[in-house]
């Protein structure tokens, strides 16, 4: 990778975080800078949060930044986001970001950048064949790697379960909102966790979130036939697979302009 450190960002329902990425290693390169998400969560209110944020490390014009959302983004534009503002969806995300930052970025739903960095630095590293990542928050997140590339906006937190969207008894959130204790909450994660093999038949499975650090309390209770294990970026891989979608992409961008410049260069020079 010829990018050396690249910039990401997480957007959460209650903060936004960021840190530059060391793409070698997969490691923070300064200690992570967090402030709240403004409320109501509004296009504006973020971008302006986002800037605030991203000038506190002062990345140089080549430093490439991934910016992650809790939500569908199909070719840049915002299509669902239930824990935002209702107001982000039609919204073209890359514009707004481009507005208050003064520069393009890299944009990604923030399960599909933890996926990329799971596989890229963590649980899921070189693994080949299909992983799975629930990102367990207030929300859940899901990410769907086959042989490594990430299959964009998978949305499976919101599978129906026991007539009910997942998200509502499965989510970190749910535990405090439903009272649950441990077991009761694992119950469920069990029924969400089965109707994922039953459908995917993945390889592995990886949980993330925050409350991934508790692991202990609940992976035991669950009896899958599929390897279940926590990320080992914890709450970092959005931030560290934001970073490195962002250079990923620019690299991309890069050898894709070259090329085409090599095309006409050889044009212009059979004309004349
Ligand atoms: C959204 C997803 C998001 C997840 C975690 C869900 O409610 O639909 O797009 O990845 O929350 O933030």
């Amino acid at each position: 990778m010829s990018h050396h450190i690249a910039l990401g960002v997480d957007i959460g329902g209650t903060g936004i975080k960021a840190a530059p990425v060391n793409l070698k290693t997969g490691e923070f390169a300064a200690d992570r800078y967090r402030v709240l998400t403004p409320q109501p969560a509004t296009p504006d209110s973020v971008g302006k949060a986002v800037a605030q944020v991203v000038a506190k490390f002062e990345p140089t014009k080549k430093t490439p930044i991934g910016i992650t959302f809790p939500g569908v983004i199909q070719h840049s534009v915002v299509r669902f986001a239930p824990n935002m503002d209702p107001s982000w969806v039609g919204v073209n995300i890359d514009d707004v970001m481009r507005d208050y930052i003064g520069r393009e970025v890299h944009t990604i739903n923030d399960a599909d950048a933890a996926g990329f960095g799971e596989y890229l630095y963590g649980a899921a590293h070189g693994r080949d064949g299909v992983v799975f990542l629930a990102t367990l928050g207030t929300g859940i997140g899901t990410a769907l790697i086959v042989d490594g590339e990430v299959m964009p906006n998978t949305e499976l937190g919101h599978l129906i379960v026991d007539g009910l969207d997942a998200e509502e008894y499965s989510a970190e959130s749910a535990r405090e909102r439903h009272g649950l204790d441990w077991d009761q909450w694992a119950k469920h994660l069990q029924k969400y966790f089965s109707e994922i093999e039953r459908l995917l038949w993945p390889d592995l499975i990886i949980v993330g979130g925050g409350v991934s650090k508790a692991h202990d309390m609940f992976l035991p209770k669950l009896t899958l036939r599929t390897p279940i294990v926590p990320a080992e970026l914890l709450n970092g891989a959005g931030i560290v697979g934001a970073a490195a979608g962002a250079a990923h992409a620019k690299e991309r961008a890069d050898a894709a302009k070259k090329k085409a410049s090599a095309k006409s260069s050889k044009g212009a020079s059979k004309k004349f």
